[in-house]
């Protein structure tokens, strides 16, 4: 059997089963799924490569996440807010290499009010030609509403894991549904939104994987961030084993596969493992890359997960390191905005997003 036979079974209708199917053709034959997804990602979003300019402006995080770094409890990370002198500085730098996008992303950090993030938007709108990419955290409807009007225009809140037996676990004190329910306030507001998942997390099963792509497809995600658990060293996952490359690519490529126009990054996760990962993602169904524009000076203590490779790259080194890539793979880089390809044009309503997912 063949992906096509799989997908046709039962087009745009997709299912535990026969995503199940995709993932037994993976088991069989993998360089045959990834190049499927290669060819999928060619045909519907094209040879060009989407540059994000990330920016980790505070590394506060309330919360308790056991499988990160920035997790309040983490005593032996240094703590920063960037000024906003260095945030429109590092904008300033993306800019200058054609970046079109800016990621503002930081821990959930109580320590700023609604409005002092919507004035950061306001400013980087009026003086910066860029698209906003919000990644904060879980927060209020009000303060979605708030940044939205103040102009940013997408949010990324990965959903982590679909089983929501595993997520409290792993999420203290947090659920899935509210997580859900978050991503459902920000596409009604308008938001174009990413979500994502860790694969490999100690405890995920077969079954959670298959449903963080169909939680996916459900929401009509317009972007996913989809890379390797890596245990970091001062996190109570410190023992477990981190998430292998192969099953992430395999899962990059079937949602790729299920979700065409989709936004994929070669997440840093993913560009972590070896120095070769960037590229076979890349073959693989991804269509974006997230240079990193934190000043060094605070680079290494925003440290979600170990052995961050762009920790000691400066951003001269990372884009052109990335741009001689791309020569190489007959790939070009966007010039435009990348927003996404198709805006979404049907909504579920939560009762049915939430079946099978949020229910305790
Ligand atoms: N390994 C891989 N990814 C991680 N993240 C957090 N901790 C880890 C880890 N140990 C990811 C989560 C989160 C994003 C900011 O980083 O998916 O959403
Ligand atoms: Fe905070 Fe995000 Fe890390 Fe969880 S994953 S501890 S919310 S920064």
């Amino acid at each position: 059997m063949n992906v096509q036979s799989i997908l046709i079974k039962e087009p745009g209708n997709f299912n535990q089963e026969n995503l199940r199917q995709l993932f037994d053709l993976a088991e069989h034959n993998l360089p045959s799924l990834l190049k499927y997804a290669n060819q999928i990602r060619k045909e519907q979003v094209g040879d060009e490569v989407h540059l994000r300019g990330i920016i980790e402006f505070s590394n506060y995080c309330s919360c308790h996440c056991l499988y990160c770094g920035l997790r309040a409890e983490n005593r032996k990370i240094s703590r920063y807010r960037l000024t906003n002198q260095e945030i429109f500085q590092s904008v300033q730098t993306a800019v200058n290499y054609g970046l079109k996008t800016i990621v503002l992303q930081s821990g959930e950090d109580r320590f700023y009010q609604p409005e002092d993030i919507a004035r950061l938007i306001e400013f980087i709108k009026k003086h910066f030609d860029v698209a906003i990419t919000l990644s904060v955290g879980e927060h209020p409807h009000q303060s979605y509403q708030i940044w939205r009007n103040a102009g940013a225009d997408r949010y990324l809140l990965k959903h982590e894991t679909a089983d929501p037996i595993l997520y409290q676990k792993l999420r203290p004190g947090k659920n899935l549904q509210d997580r859900i329910e978050c991503l459902l306030d920000l596409k009604d507001l308008g938001y174009q939104i990413g979500s994502g998942n860790m694969v490999g997390l100690p405890g995920q099963t077969l079954t959670s994987l298959i449903d963080d792509v169909l939680l996916m497809k459900k929401l009509n995600v317009e972007m996913a961030g989809i890379g390797p658990f890596l245990p970091h060293p001062d996190t109570p996952l410190v023992g477990s084993s981190a998430g292998s490359l192969t099953e992430t690519l395999k899962i990059l490529a079937i949602t790729r596969i299920i979700l065409p126009t989709i936004h994929l990054p070669a997440t840093t996760a993913i560009s972590t493992v070896n120095d070769d990962a960037r590229r076979l993602a890349l073959e693989s169904g991804a269509n974006v890359i997230m240079p990193n524009f934190t000043p060094l000076t605070v680079r290494d203590q925003y440290v979600i997960y170990p052995q961050k490779i762009d920790i000691i790259e400066d951003p001269e080194q990372s884009v052109n390191k990335l741009k001689k890539l791309l020569k190489e793979m007959n790939r070009t880089i966007s010039m435009s905005y990348g927003h996404a390809v198709k805006i979404k044009t049907y909504s579920l309503t939560k009762k049915e997003v939430y079946h099978g997912f949020g229910s305790q």
